[in-house]
């Protein structure tokens, strides 16, 4: 069975569908690739880590003394006392640390800042003034960085609002009529969806607080007019009856994690967008496909009893003569990075198509330098999807940075080989391994898809996962977060779990994903050749197997982690860098026994040693991380906790950050 088809499974809001079928990797390549593994395994991590090392890391780490680090670049050592795992209905922070909520659901931020009822009965044009739901990606922009500043105590706050519980959003759940939805209703939700700029500022006595009427706040939403830009725009397969020329779309939908960039802006990545649309089409096509777009979407707003067409726009079924009369596209203008200027408050966002179309879980940018390509690397976060590279042709030059480095580039997938070694692979019809592995698989079946070939460069970026798959990249256990070490330049991401990993019918495991049914997730990393991140080739390594006490990471014969209560922890997901070079890594898995409420936890990239940091409310997954300058105030968020977290005087559960920070106003971690 075609596992795309309508799944009553969307309204789970950590279900992922299984739309990969392409079975890359045969079952006895893998075998016998395994075998090969183990012992060239043995040399390539020293030999990874001895290069990395050897380059840019003088005075870094923890073997390095106290005297040779200053600023930013310094130990990595994890200070704090572990929390335990935790069932409370509160954030849990160590020992001389202190947290508090700000920014739930529902705060007012702009406009004529309309006060949140707890009843539910906010409009939909109150909650487009309000904080979203679901905070998800987030990330602090000093209010001077344009000058060049830092700033630790003012900035403008930019988070991702992911998705949205309608039980809670309105005063009772979501309604319908005759079976239509009340318009209001739909305008909510798509208000609650999308990103929040929010100018903030820390007061004398350490009080974080909105500058009310700063013209940073804003809010952008399922609804906001966006251009596209990069090789898809002005592509036919983007034709709207909104955009009869395919340039422009409405709203972002589904913005999981993010990317700050170079130059100041802020990413937001389009995940889960494929259930918003309904086609209830006899075929569909592949650009849907390949996604598990339904016959019916997870929210209902094609039937709005307005029938506006903001709202019926969600339909994606064929309607009209031609694709300039109705919205068979819609969908394809879905799946982007979106760029974002939160110093420009009257910008339109762009979605930057030269990223590719996917379900984005985020993007994280290597470090720039003069002179050289911007390179970034994004995750698709589904079961036996991919890791994407983009490497821009433009050079970077910090006095003229800016989006358009990222409309003309390379786009390359990872193959992780079995021997600890990876390729990127290129998407550029212009590559001649590439264009002749289309050419090869024009008249076969590619996975669910009678394959037929591309138009164009705009077309193979609009079926990036079918180009991937073409490609033959390596089928990963859900990549999620990815983040890159500002001192040794590897590249770490999550893969948060797969359970249907190594079933029948599925790809079986690989060295990457070793762990069959994969219920607790890894983290890989890898380090570009010659620590270039514009190289096309890599070595990489497992960081950390997740999971209960005693998982042990095993490389080269050697234990170099074992979980204990400390630390035990699973499906990793949301992954951030500090300042200073510690990693932070967030939960969103199981929150039974043996480990309970959802975390954050801290590790040292050198040592490997983790310890567990925060602990969430119940039900919650923890995601999204980042602090100012000075790591002295930490910004997490917390997304769909149950009950009535954070206050328990008002009935409805409220998703929030929660900002932490240490009582002796030290750097958080060490
Ligand atoms: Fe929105 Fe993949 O988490
Ligand atoms: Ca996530
Ligand atoms: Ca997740």
């Amino acid at each position: 069975m075609a596992k795309h088809d309508l799944d009553p499974n969307y309204l789970d809001p950590n279900y992922e569908p299984v739309v990969n079928h392409s079975e890359n990797t045969p079952f006895h390549q893998v075998l016998a690739a395994r075998m090969q593994r183990r012992t060239v395994m043995k040399g390539s991590v020293g030999a990874a880590l001895a290069s990395v090392m050897g380059l840019g890391l003088a005075g870094c780490g923890s073997d390095s003394d106290d005297s040779s680090t200053e600023g930013n670049v310094s130990n990595t050592d994890i200070g704090f006392e572990a929390v335990p795992t935790s069932t409370a209905n509160e954030v849990v922070v160590p020992e001389g640390y202190s947290s508090e909520a700000f920014l739930p659901w529902g705060t007012p931020i702009t406009g004529s800042y309309p006060e949140y009822k707890p009843d539910g009965t906010n409009t939909g044009l109150e909650q487009e003034q309000q904080m979203g739901m679901h905070h998800d990606g987030v990330h602090f922009f000093p209010i001077d960085l344009k000058a060049g500043g830092n700033s630790s105590s003012e900035g403008l706050l930019v988070m991702n609002h992911e998705y949205i519980n309608q039980g809670a959003l309105h005063a009772n759940g979501a309604t319908y009529v005759n079976d239509m939805r009340p318009a209001d209703e739909v305008r909510k939700e798509i208000a609650a969806h999308g990103v929040s700029v929010v100018h903030i500022k820390r007061d004398a006595n350490g009080t974080w607080d909105i500058v009310f009427g700063s013209a940073f706040n804003r809010r952008i939403t399922g609804n906001t007019e966006m251009d596209i830009r990069g090789p898809v725009r002005g592509y036919s397969k983007l034709i709207t009856k909104y955009s009869p020329d395919a340039t422009a779309t409405r709203g972002t939908l589904n913005n999981c994690a993010m990317g700050p960039t170079p130059w100041g802006t802020y990413l937001a990545a389009e995940e889960n967008w494929h259930g918003y649309f309904a086609n209830s089409d006899a075929t569909q096509p592949r650009e849907q496909i390949r996604h598990g777009v339904a016959s019916s979407s997870r929210y209902d707003w094609e039937l709005a009893d307005s029938a506006e067409d903001k709202y019926i726009r969600f339909n994606v079924s064929t309607q009209g003569a031609t694709a300039a009369d109705d919205y068979r596209n819609e969908a394809n203008t879905y799946g982007y990075m979106v760029e974002i200027d939160p110093f420009t408050p009257e910008s339109k966002p762009q979605k930057r198509t030269a990223l590719g179309r996917f379900g984005h879980e985020g993007v994280i940018f290597a470090p720039v330098t003069e002179g050289e390509p911007v390179v970034c690397y994004s995750g698709d976060d589904s079961r036996f999807e991919y890791i994407y590279k983009f490497v821009s042709s433009q050079p970077y030059y910090a006095a003229t940075a800016g989006g358009y480095l990222l409309d003309e580039g390379t786009l390359y997938v990872a193959r992780f080989n079995e021997d600890g070694s990876g390729d990127w692979l290129s998407l550029d019809l212009d590559d001649a391994d590439f264009a002749a592995k289309v050419a090869a698989a024009q008249g076969t079946t590619v996975g669910d898809i009678q394959f037929d070939g591309f138009e164009n460069q705009a077309d193979v970026l609009l079926n990036t996962r079918l180009a991937a798959d073409i490609a033959g990249a390596t089928t990963m256990d859900r990549p999620e977060w990815g983040a890159v070490d500002p001192n040794s330049g590897q590249v770490y991401f999550t893969l948060t779990n797969n359970s249907n990993r190594g079933k029948a019918g599925y790809d079986d495991v690989n060295a990457a994903n070793p762990n069959a049914l994969n219920q607790t997730g890894h983290i890989i990393r890898w380090t570009e050749e010659g620590n270039d991140h514009t190289a096309v080739s890599f070595d990489w390594d497992i960081f950390v197997f997740a999971g209960e006490q005693g998982t042990e990471t095993v490389v080269d014969g050697e234990t170099v982690v074992s979980l204990t209560d400390d630390n035990i922890f699973n499906s990793p997901d949301g992954l951030w860098f500090d300042y200073n070079g510690r990693l932070w890594i967030q939960t969103d898995g199981s929150d039974a026994a043996p480990y309970q409420n959802n975390m954050m936890l801290a590790a040292n990239p050198e040592t490997r040693e983790i310890k567990r940091f925060f602990v969430g409310p119940q039900g919650c997954e923890v995601t999204g991380v980042v602090s100012t300058p000075d790591v002295k105030t930490m910004f997490v968020n917390i997304q769909h906790p149950d009950g009535n977290w954070p206050d328990s005087s008002d009935p409805r559960p409220r998703d929030a950050t929660v900002i932490v920070t240490r009582d002796d106003g030290g750097v958080i971690g060490a």
